[in-house]
Parts: C-alpha cells; sequence; structure tokens
C-alpha cells in the first residue's frame, strides 16, 4: 500500500526569484495538505548529508553547492499517494522536458535549479521527513 506523505523543498532559485507564494498556492490547488513547514538554509554538510544518495553522481558537488547557497522552504505534504502525485504534479526532473502547467515547467530554470524537489519513495519521504522535522512539528 502507497503512503500519504511527502517531503517537498522550494529550492535556492526559486525561494530568490519570489515562487514562495505562487508554489505555495499549486500546492492547495493540488489538494496536498500541509503537516509541517519551514523557512531554513542547509550548510553545505546538510546538503551533502540529504542527497547522500547521489553522493556518486557526477553533479554532487554542483548540486549539494546550490543547495546551500540560500534559503529554501521544506515541507511535509499529505494526500493519498502522496509521492507519486507530487512527482505527477511537478512534473520532469528537467524543467525544459516538464508538461506544460507543472511546477517545474512554470517555475523552474534548469535541470539543477528546477524549482522544487520531491522524495522518490515512501521509505524516502520518511527518511527526508525526520531530516527537517520533529515530531512536535507536525500538525
Ligand atoms: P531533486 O528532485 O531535488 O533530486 C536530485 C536532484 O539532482 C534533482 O532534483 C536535480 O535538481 C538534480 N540533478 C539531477 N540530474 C542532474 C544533472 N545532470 N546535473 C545537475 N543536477 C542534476
Amino acid at each position: 500500500m502507497s503512503g500519504n506523505k511527502t517531503l517537498i523543498m522550494i529550492k535556492p532559485t526559486a525561494v530568490r526569484k519570489a515562487y514562495i507564494g505562487p508554489i505555495m498556492g499549486k500546492i492547495a490547488e493540488g489538494g496536498f495538505k500541509i503537516k509541517a513547514m519551514k523557512y531554513t538554509c542547509l550548510s553545505i554538510e546538510q546538503a551533502k548529508a540529504f542527497y547522500a544518495v547521489h553522493s556518486e553522481r557526477p553533479f554532487f558537488g554542483e548540486l549539494t553547492e546550490f543547495m546551500s547557497s540560500g534559503p529554501i522552504v521544506a515541507a511535509i505534504l499529505e494526500k493519498d499517494n502522496a509521492v507519486e502525485e507530487w512527482r505527477n504534479f511537478i512534473g520532469a526532473t528537467n524543467p525544459a522536458e516538464a508538461a506544460e502547467g507543472t511546477i517545474r515547467k512554470l517555475y523552474g530554470t534548469s535541470l539543477g535549479e528546477n524549482a522544487v524537489h520531491g522524495s522518490d519513495s515512501d521509505e524516502n519521504a520518511e527518511i527526508e521527513g525526520n531530516f527537517f522535522f520533529s515530531a512536535t512539528e507536525r500538525y
């Protein structure tokens, strides 16, 4: 059975371009419920820990430097089948290939600076949610 939560981030470029508001609007439109949310900044060490699964990939340095380059918004969203629903909702990883109307198409800049993150499995949603939020920060 699929889970009902996913961990999302609004990435530094989208925050810098003042897209937090529009993206929050899309989240509401998509029927996702906010269970936890914070405006924060990842250190390079935190970014490396969060994306440890990609540590062997050639873009790991670029990815972690970018993700620690400025404030982000992290949130746990709830919806039936949340991981897949969110991934469909935001569009392909590369904004250039994302479907019209998706968050990455509307607000993404490039493959690395693709506006938002979404967990890729229920297991990682749990791990990533715990990375940002304690039990008392979820409502
Ligand atoms: P995200 O959903 O945050 O998960 C991993 C991220 O790595 C992904 O979004 C992209 O932003 C980034 N990424 C994937 N492939 C590349 C690449 N070839 N070059 C730079 N960044 C990439």
